[in-house]
């Protein structure tokens, strides 16, 4: 983990609402699919925004960012050339088995794009299904990625691009045709996973989620990101999770 002096190479529009930023980090960084990167926005914005790490190439990284609040309507308006802190790679990250070889990935709004860093990470070397909500159309994104999946099902909450389900509803008729994984991985909004977290509990199968909430150092030292583990136990999702095996916590 480095904090780097990144600076942007570009930062565009890719979906309704959704950027995409690209930062060279001046050196090539090691990164896990799912980790993320806490970055510093500046001005009067103490704290940090952690983003998924989207894509690797060389030394550039790319960070896919929905607007949100004031931090994220910051980082929009910032061009090529803009320096800035980003401390990565942060968390654990997504792990598949060497004898998982049939992997579902079920995501949803910004949870769809860490999903793409498992794509990149694993696609070569698994048979990948991915299942991916959208709000609509507009927010639909990313697709040329998980086009590279051997199967990848889009869908819409208004049935605008896609038929008009959720991306776990898309998962269980596929599951139902048959196509049974070893492992599923999953983000997206709390009550996605919860209707996951039956859904994969009903099934018997194994499942790993990556979990958001409000951070501040990013690195375990500030206890602010704790989770609720179903042991009775906390923890931290910056440096114990963001991904945590779904039968070990709390939605
Ligand atoms: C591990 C992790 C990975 C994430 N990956 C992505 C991603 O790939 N793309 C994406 O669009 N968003 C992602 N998020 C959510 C993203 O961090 C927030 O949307 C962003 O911080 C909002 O900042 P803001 O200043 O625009 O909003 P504001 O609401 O103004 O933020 C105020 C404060 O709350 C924090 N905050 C607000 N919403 C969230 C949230 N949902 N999760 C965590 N902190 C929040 C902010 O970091 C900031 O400190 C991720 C969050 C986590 C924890
Ligand atoms: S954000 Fe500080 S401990 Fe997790």
């Amino acid at each position: 983990m480095k904090d780097y002096i990144a600076t942007i190479v570009k930062n565009e529009q890719i979906a309704e609402n959704i950027y995409a930023v690209t930062f060279d980090l001046g050196e090539e960084a090691r990164v896990r699919a799912g980790q993320f990167g806490n970055i510093a926005v500046g001005g009067t914005h103490l704290l940090r925004r952690p983003i998924a790490v989207c894509k690797t190439e060389k030394k550039e990284v790319t960070f896919c960012y929905q607007i949100k609040g004031e931090g994220t309507q910051k980082l929009k308006t910032m061009e090529a050339g803009t320096r800035l802190n980003v401390l990565m790679p942060l968390g654990n990250g997504f792990y598949v088995e060497e004898n998982e070889k049939k992997v579902a990935l079920v995501g949803g709004g910004v949870g769809t794009f860490p999903l793409i860093s498992v794509l990149r990470e694993y696609g070569d070397k698994k048979e990948i299904s991915a299942y991916i909500g959208y709000r609509n159309k507009g927010a639909v994104c990313g697709v040329e990625e998980f086009e590279r999946a051997a199967k990848f099902v889009a869908v819409t909450d208004d049935g605008s691009y896609g038929e008009k389900m959720n991306a776990v509803q898309a998962f269980e008729a596929d599951l139902k045709a048959g196509n049974r994984p070893d492992v599923v991985l999953a983000c997206g909004p709390t009550p996605m996973l919860r209707a996951l977290k039956t859904l994969v509990e009903k099934e018997n199968l194994n499942c790993y989620v990556s979990l958001e909430e409000r951070m501040g150092c990013g690195i375990g030292a500030c206890v602010v990101c704790v989770c609720e583990k179903t042991n009775g136990a906390r923890a931290r999702v910056c440096k114990d999770g963001p991904v945590f095996n779904v039968n070990d916590v709390l939605l």
